[in-house]
């Protein structure tokens, strides 16, 4: 459980995110949606102190952030970005491997699991093990991003806007990969996106932000049929839900 607890974050005068408190629950898909600059990127860094807040705490599984372990924290949670930032002089398998070695696991097992993520998005292991992120289109790029962020079995998965720079048909087949790794490994999965369709298809709830202030936090069908103001209403205006 991930708990913010009166969270402010400001930097010099201005006020980034204003003495929030909300739970993400364990196994939670949970979704930060609000436009360009509302604070989503600040609340995901926060949650594994990649910016620290200013005020209030941020409680993981019952134990106040700071108290943690930092590498340890880091290392518990799978980080993908929108431009994945794999490195250039690695092949796929040794950017996989990077985590997993970190953490003490064996090669042989490494390789099993690498072979077996990569056959399951879709990246023939035989094919794509040995190639360099430059031979890669970004649709693949993504793929390997997001199996090196869930092969050591994060317990929270962070992923900001991952999809935002692919065209519509790979964005639809990653958000439905997505959805399986979650189902199949029942992470905690935070994800930010100003797609509002996107929100609605993956999460259980959704968090709307508006300049540092989450406006609501609800389930989709809630937010569709009980929208907590007109701002709401109208961000998602259209929408439609299975
Ligand atoms: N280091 C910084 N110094 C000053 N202002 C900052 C800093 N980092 C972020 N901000 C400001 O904080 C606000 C929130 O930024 P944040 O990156 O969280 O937004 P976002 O919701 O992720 O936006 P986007 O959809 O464009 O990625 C923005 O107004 C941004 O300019
Ligand atoms: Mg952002």
């Amino acid at each position: 459980m991930i708990v913010f607890d009166k969270v402010s974050k400001h930097i010099g005068d201005k006020s980034i995110l204003s003495n929030q408190s909300f739970t993400i629950e364990n196994g939670e898909f949970f979704v930060l949606v609000g436009p360009s600059g509302s604070g989503k990127t600040t609340t995901l860094k926060m949650i594994n102190r990649l910016i620290e807040a200013t005020d209030g705490k941020i409680i993981i599984d019952g134990v106040q952030q700071n108290q943690l372990d930092l590498r340890q924290m880091r290392l518990s949670m799978g980080y993908v970005l929108q431009q994945i930032a794999l490195f250039p002089n690695l092949t796929v398998a040794e950017n996989i491997a990077v985590i997993p070695t970190m953490k003490g696991w064996h090669k042989a097992k490494i390789e099993e699991r690498t072979r077996d993520l990569l056959n399951k998005v879709n990246l023939p292991a035989a094919d794509y093990m040995n190639r360099y992120p430059k031979d890669l289109s970004g649709g693949e790029q993504q793929r390997v991003g997001i199996v090196r962020a869930i092969i050591g079995e994060p317990k929270v998965l962070l992923m900001d806007e991952p999809f935002s720079a692919l065209d519509p048909i790979t964005r639809q087949q990653l958000q439905k990969l997505t959805k399986r790794v979650h189902e199949a490994l029942k992470m905690t999965v935070v994800f930010v996106t100003h797609d509002v369709q996107e929100a609605v298809l993956l999460a259980d709830r959704i968090a709307v932000l508006d300049q540092g202030n989450m406006l609501q936090i609800a389930s989709p069908k809630e937010i569709l049929s009980h929208p907590a103001n007109a701002y709401v209403q109208e961000l998602f205006e259209g929408v439609q839900h299975d």
